[in-house]
């Protein structure tokens, strides 16, 4: 079977790795893919937010599955055009992807079906936002309700950095994504990431992540689409697993009973909380990351997976988890969640790539024609080793990390490092 992934980021060049151990999988094509996906797929050129473009892409060449990585073409629905077309997607429909795409239709779902989560109000008036700010006060989360990037959420401690988040959003910054504003109660504790693979009716959990959001050590820095992550997370209690466990389940659940079919990856970002794991969002898609450390443990065949779920037959198949310890530490261009320069000469790549456990997935990078590896975005590498322990995967994940260089690149020596000193160190 031939698979056709779109994406060009980290999380497809892992899910392509996966893919291509499998035997069903006679060759993968990746629109765009990127410096690393070029090594074992074939890199095209397609609009991957244009559903018939899509479909028409995949018939003329005989795909067999199609795998939707990001939430742009989710969002638009490229999923509902491919099936109609009559090729099986991993990936929901329009209607389910508006989880991810429209935070307020995913905070009044939460409501209907009585799942954990923060209080919430969505705000279509700059003044009525900025009233109700008052009464809240901070620290608070400002959000824009649709995509914007990862750009779109602002933790704000104060008052004033609260207001001015506020204001960006219907001012424009994020375009029609910010026209309607959710200000949002600010949960503390630890984050995990469960994310879950479903057809629909089944629900198997993928094993439990801790993302790293912010920019710079210690958790300070802006917020970015995360700079590293582990897995299995060692604080998450087996009250809170199955907590968090039975919340992706109810909303399975609840979609169904709304009439909403969906298949591929469902995401649940948690805060364990001193009441219990709350919801913080919901994302249609795999986590990036997240993915770079869960499928590397993924015992099973991804592509047999992914088509059980395309064709609602996730119940006959057997998965489990590998138990090494995965670390991924995302190495970035300089500036980055800012302004950045790209085409920097990459170096290192094949020496980090050689060492035990250790692969390295290509984030932002691309080939020049004569084939140097060029950095390419904000997020470049995921640097992943795999380990006995949870020490020996974060040492050769930091060994593999020293191997690589770049003019200006960046990387946070922190990853795991807290949750290696327990669950008080989130009291600190
Ligand atoms: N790691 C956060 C995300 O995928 O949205």
């Amino acid at each position: 079977m031939r698979i056709l992934v779109l994406g060009g980021g980290g999380r497809e060049h892992a899910i392509v790795v996966k893919l291509a151990e499998s035997v069903l999988v006679t060759d993968i094509h990746v629109a765009p893919g990127n410096g690393g996906t070029a090594g074992i797929a074939k890199n095209i050129s397609l609009d991957v937010e244009d559903g018939d473009a899509v479909a028409g892409y995949a018939l003329a060449n005989d795909v067999g599955l199609v795998v939707i990585g990001p939430e742009a073409p989710l969002v638009a629905g490229v999923a509902d055009v491919v099936r109609e077309a009559g090729i099986p997607v991993f990936g929901p429909g329009a209607s389910g992807a508006r989880l991810e795409g429209s935070k307020s239709f995913s905070k009044e779902l939460m409501a209907r079906h009585g799942l954990p989560a923060g209080f919430s109000s969505a705000f279509t008036d700059l003044e009525e936002a900025l009233g109700y700010l008052g009464e809240v006060s901070a620290p608070i989360v400002i959000k824009a309700d649709g995509l914007a990037a990862g750009k779109g959420v602002t933790v704000a401690m104060d008052v004033h950095t609260a207001r001015e988040a506020i204001k960006e959003c219907f001012e424009g910054r994020f375009g029609e994504a910010g026209n309607t504003v959710l200000v949002e109660e600010f949960l503390t504790g630890p984050e995990c990431s469960l994310l879950a693979f479903t057809d629909g009716i089944t629900v198997v959990p993928m094993a439990p992540a801790q993302d790293h959001k912010r920019a710079y050590e210690n958790d300070e820095g802006p917020n970015t689409g995360g700079m590293g992550v582990y897995s299995p997370v060692p604080i998450v209690t087996d009250a809170e697993y199955d907590a968090m466990l039975d919340v992706m389940e109810r909303t399975v659940a609840g979609l169904r009973s709304e009439g909403i079919d969906y298949r591929g990856v469902l995401y649940g970002g948690f805060i364990l909380t001193d009441e219990g794991p709350k919801l913080l969002e919901f994302n249609a898609r795999f986590g990036d990351p997240e993915t770079q450390v869960v499928l590397p443990r993924l015992d099973g065949d991804l592509a047999e997976i992914m088509l059980a779920c395309a064709e609602q037959r996730l119940a006959d198949v057997d998965l489990a988890w590998k138990p090494e310890w995965a670390v991924s530490v995302v190495i970035a261009s300089g500036g980055y969640p800012g302004e950045y320069k790209t085409g920097k000469m990459i170096l290192g790549v094949e020496r980090a790539a050689v060492i035990p456990g250790v692969t390295v997935y290509h984030a932002g990078t691309t080939l020049s024609a004569d084939g140097t590896l060029l950095t390419a975005g904000g997020r470049v590498l995921n640097v992943t080793a795999l380990g006995a322990s949870f020490a020996e995967a974060r040492q050769r994940a930091y060994d593999a990390v020293d191997c690589i260089t770049w003019e200006s690149m960046f990387f946070r020596t922190d990853i795991g490092a807290k949750a290696q000193r327990g669950r008080d160190a989130w009291k600190d």
